[in-house]
């Protein structure tokens, strides 16, 4: 849309009030609203606005930060959202210099974006999958069904709420393919149909803002938490991936027997190389690393293949025909992550495998979880980090994490990092009261 354009929907459909938003560097979403007097000079000029107390921004001392909107990302919040006629957009973060600021995440991605167009593809797809869970409040995980994988009414109680979210999502703009019952009680998802990765990562911040939303308004607290209860699923992200160039797939090839192309093979390798260095990013919490454990469909170790859900990266067919729908499918993520720097590390592990030309190890479709240890190590099957610890530690070694997040917000994220690791690590938790209270 045009600025003129914009003014005149704000007009036309009588529009208060505009909500300016962007991520921190953990993917939070921050926002503030201006008037819509104020829409145009924003429009021209950008908002300033203190970023000293965001997390990951600049101190006090450089904190004036402008928020320039991008025209693309104009968006009107439906009257079911909040009964009020808000429209929101996503920007550039711009320094008192004018210039892009390196702590804006959403900048990041842009510029991974740039590396790709510069190695030969002009789009990088993304298809996320963001399960979640509905409980009767935010103080503790209490199920509201008893509900399976695929299950439906009546034991599928939240139907009508995911039919609401998606009817919301839907007038916004964001495509839904299909939506459904998830293998834990209580467990849901809504599958987005794939876009650009800078649009996608758009949509999973307005997602997860919608989901919780529409919950709330019927008193149900949405949570994407990874692990929220001992002995169920956790909720994951899957993010499926592909890239095109010049309305070309370039994962698909004919002439393979499973129509891969050399491209696609080498993306994987990257992938699968580097995921240690990369979970940090994907799995940011210390949360996180109670899902990757054996047992739960959550992957633990490191492998591909076509069909078995255990394994990392999964390669779904593709069939003739369809070669759009070529892609590649990384089960690790979750949905805590920062989607725009998830989706940059991992375009950049994707990335050096091509330019390195990585070879695909041969893929595993035996249930990794059935191996004993001398089996995995026979086919040099390694694992995931055990703890946000040994994450953060794999990824402030790694270089192509430094390439892809640039100085700033890899030290930032460290930082930030090592701060929650040592708060848990000093905090005495339930498990250890009621192991060891009543005998030591
Ligand atoms: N070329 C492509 N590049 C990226 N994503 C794609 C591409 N083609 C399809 N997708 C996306 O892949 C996702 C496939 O989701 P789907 O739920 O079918 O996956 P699944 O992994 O088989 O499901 P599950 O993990 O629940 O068993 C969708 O978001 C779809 O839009
Ligand atoms: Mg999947």
């Amino acid at each position: 849309m045009t600025k003129k354009e914009i003014l005149k929907r704000i007009e036309k459909e009588n529009i208060q009030f505009i909500k300016l938003c962007f991520v921190d560097i953990l993917g939070r979403l921050k926002a503030f609203a201006i008037t819509r007097r104020e829409l145009e000079h924003a429009l021209e000029e950008g908002m300033g606005f203190d970023g000293s107390s965001v997390e990951g921004f600049a101190r006090i001392y450089e904190s004036d930060l402008r928020l320039l909107p991008d025209l693309e990302t104009f968006n009107v919040l439906p009257i079911a959202f909040d009964g009020t006629k808000t429209a929101m957009m996503f920007g550039d973060i711009i320094t008192p210099e004018g210039k892009n600021y390196e702590g804006d995440t959403r900048y990041i991605l842009k510029k991974n974006l740039e590396e790709m167009n510069k190695a030969g593809f002009d789009r990088f797809m993304v298809g996320p999958e963001l399960e979640y869970f509905y409980f009767s409040s935010s103080d503790k995980p209490q199920i509201l069904d008893e509900g399976g994988y695929f299950d439906s009414v009546p034991v599928d109680e939240a139907n009508d709420l995911r039919r609401e979210t998606i009817l919301v999502l839907e007038e916004m703009g964001i495509s839904v393919e299909y939506s459904h019952h998830e293998a834990a009680p209580s467990q849901h998802e809504i599958d987005l149909r794939y876009d650009d990765a800078l649009k996608m990562a758009d949509k999973v911040i307005l997602y997860k803002l919608v989901v919780k939303q529409i919950a709330a308004k019927r008193n149900i607290y949405a949570s994407f938490m990874p692990k929220p209860i001992n002995g169920f699923n956790g909720s994951g992200m899957h993010v499926h991936q592909s890239l095109f160039s010049k309305g070309k797939n370039m994962f698909f090839d004919g002439k393979d027997e499973n129509y891969l192309s050399k491209t696609a093979k080498a993306y994987s390798a990257g992938i699968l190389k580097h995921v240690r260095e990369i979970c940090a990013v994907t799995n940011q919490w210390v949360n996180s690393y109670k899902r990757l454990v054996p047992g739960y469909e959550a992957p633990v170790y490191i492998a591909w293949a076509r069909r078995n859900r255990s394994a990392l990266v999964r390669i779904p067919q593709s069939i003739v025909g369809y070669e759009k729908s070529t892609r590649i499918e990384a089960r690790f993520p979750d949905p805590g992550a920062n989607p725009y720097l998830a989706f940059s590390v991992m375009l950049k592990a994707g990335l050096e495998g091509i330019k390195k030309g990585y070879e695909l190890p041969k893929s595993v479709e035996a249930d990794i979880y059935e191996m004993n240890e001398i089996e995995r190590k026979a086919k040099s099957i390694n694992t995931l980090p055990g703890s946000l610890l040994e994450a953060v530690e794999e990824f402030s070694k790694s270089r192509i994490m430094r390439e892809a997040l640039g100085e700033h917000v890899f030290s930032k994220f460290i930082e930030n990092k090592k701060i929650e690791w040592d708060n848990y690590r000093i905090t005495v938790t339930d498990y250890e009261l009621k192991r060891y209270l009543s005998f030591l």
